[in-house]
């Protein structure tokens, strides 16, 4: 049922809504008296028969969904988002191509071979090149503060590195970074008017995008070399890859590594000025749990959506076949059943069994130890160069229905 606490028409996946908090205060009284609730959807109904989704917000729930996929599917889109009408079906038949909407066993069988490109041993051998890559983007950045102006964080340090990590992941030659950047960028921004990019400019870039992700896949089956296109493109154990397959899932890595990544560092520096004791931590220990406890703060991915494959009980509530379920990570991250103190940001905190990367089922981040380097990284090298930073300003949020995102955050070194 519908919580009877909340203001007719709540919505949590209203971007207008987003754009201007992540409702925490709702989200409590949600886990406490009606942790499996009933939501109009007036701003993102995905096309489907219904009107609205079930919000699961406690911590167990989301859990037991996300490790359930023959009870909840992920076949009919895991985002909870509307696009335009007359491209709505279009974008679903492309989505169901996409590893993040499929379900067991085609699922399993194209997450074994793109597990060959995720190993420890792969993701640590970026570690020199990301490295170099950190300290220049902090350097550049300490070069715009010397005159003691305040610079934008997101587009000055937060930006580069996620997209360079993807490049490096897929070896992306270096003439050829700027222009998947701009194909990552705009396919992020294309539900922001502020960026007049429309729906059609975001669906042509990925387009453009897909079909250079294809001729690469085709160039290293023809001329095999020491990347990951090739270990995924050429036969082994698991099978392979096709080209659009693999064409599918860079896109998938430009939307899931990019601007999740970009918005935990932001919140994360956010995070830390407005907690200069834990800043100064961070600065003398650098503890090493630091970078999961800002994914937990920051959870950058509010939400994703599952489909009940039949009728199934979830929190005391009867969940009809057929109907949407959100899986509100930014509510189980905060449930004080599983956090001791959850609204206090605390880099220590130890076990941190936060669900910012997903629920643990076999849709589980991917790239989470790619985006934990990342931020370690990119900390460290801050810390080192531009130790005084302070704000200059509240963080300007995206407007979206299911992403926690800044675009804008001004910061300085005057004192
Ligand atoms: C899946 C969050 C960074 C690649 C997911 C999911 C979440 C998530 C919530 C869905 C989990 C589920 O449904 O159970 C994040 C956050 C990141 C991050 C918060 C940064 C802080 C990355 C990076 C990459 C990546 C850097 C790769 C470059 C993926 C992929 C999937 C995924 C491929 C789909 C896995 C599947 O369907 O089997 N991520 N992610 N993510 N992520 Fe990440």
């Amino acid at each position: 049922m519908p919580c009877p606490h909340l203001p007719e028409g709540f919505d949590v996946t209203d971007p207008d809504l987003l754009q201007s908090r992540v409702p925490h205060p709702e989200f409590a009284l949600l886990r406490r008296v009606a942790p499996v609730s009933w939501c109009a959807q007036r701003h993102g109904v995905s096309g489907f028969d219904d009107d609205g989704y079930w919000a699961v917000t406690r911590h167990a729930d989301v859990k037991y969904v996300s490790t359930h996929p023959e009870l909840f599917s992920s076949w009919t889109n895991t985002a909870i988002i509307r696009f335009n009408e007359s491209i709505q079906r279009d974008q679903i038949d492309v989505q169901r191509l996409i590893m993040l909407n499929m379900d067991p066993p085609e699922h399993t069988r194209v997450r074994q071979i793109v597990q060959r490109g995720f190993t420890p041993r792969a993701v640590n051998s970026l570690r020199t090149a990301l490295k170099e890559r950190a300290l220049k983007i902090v350097d550049e950045a300490v070069a715009l503060s010397r005159d003691g102006g305040s610079f934008d964080f997101v587009s000055n340090i937060a930006v580069e590195l996620p997209l360079q990590a993807i490049a490096e992941l897929i070896g992306v030659p270096q003439e050829d970074r700027s222009k998947i950047f701009d194909w990552s960028n705009t396919m992020a921004s294309y539900d922001d008017p502020e960026f007049a990019i429309t729906e059609e400019a975001g669906i042509q870039a990925s387009m453009e995008f897909l079909s250079y992700a294809m001729n690469l896949a085709a160039a290293r089956k023809e001329c095999p070399a020491q990347d990951i296109v090739t270990k995924l493109v050429a036969a082994g154990d698991s099978g392979s890859l096709s080209n659009d397959e693999f064409g599918f899932f860079v896109i998938l890595l430009a939307v899931a590594g990019n601007e999740t990544t970009r918005n935990a560092i932001t919140h994360g520096m956010h995070a830390f000025l407005s907690h200069p004791e834990q800043w100064e931590l961070y600065r003398r220990e650098r503890p090493a749990t630091a970078a999961e406890e800002i994914v937990r703060w920051a959870t950058p991915v509010v939400s994703f959506q599952r489909t009940a494959t039949q009728d199934v009980e979830l929190g005391g509530q009867r969940i009809p076949r057929g109907d949407r379920v959100g899986l509100f990570y930014s509510s189980a991250n905060n449930d004080p059943e599983v956090f001791d103190d959850p609204e206090s940001f605390d880099i220590t905190r130890d076990p941190n069994p936060h669900l910012g990367f997903g629920g643990g089922g076999p849709h589980f981040c991917l790239g989470k130890s790619l985006a934990v380097m990342e931020i370690d990284l990119i900390f460290n090298a801050i810390a080192d160069a531009l130790p005084g930073l302070r704000l200059a300003g509240e963080p300007r949020r995206l407007r979206s229905a299911w992403l926690n995102g800044v675009k804008e955050l001004r910061v300085t070194t005057a004192p």
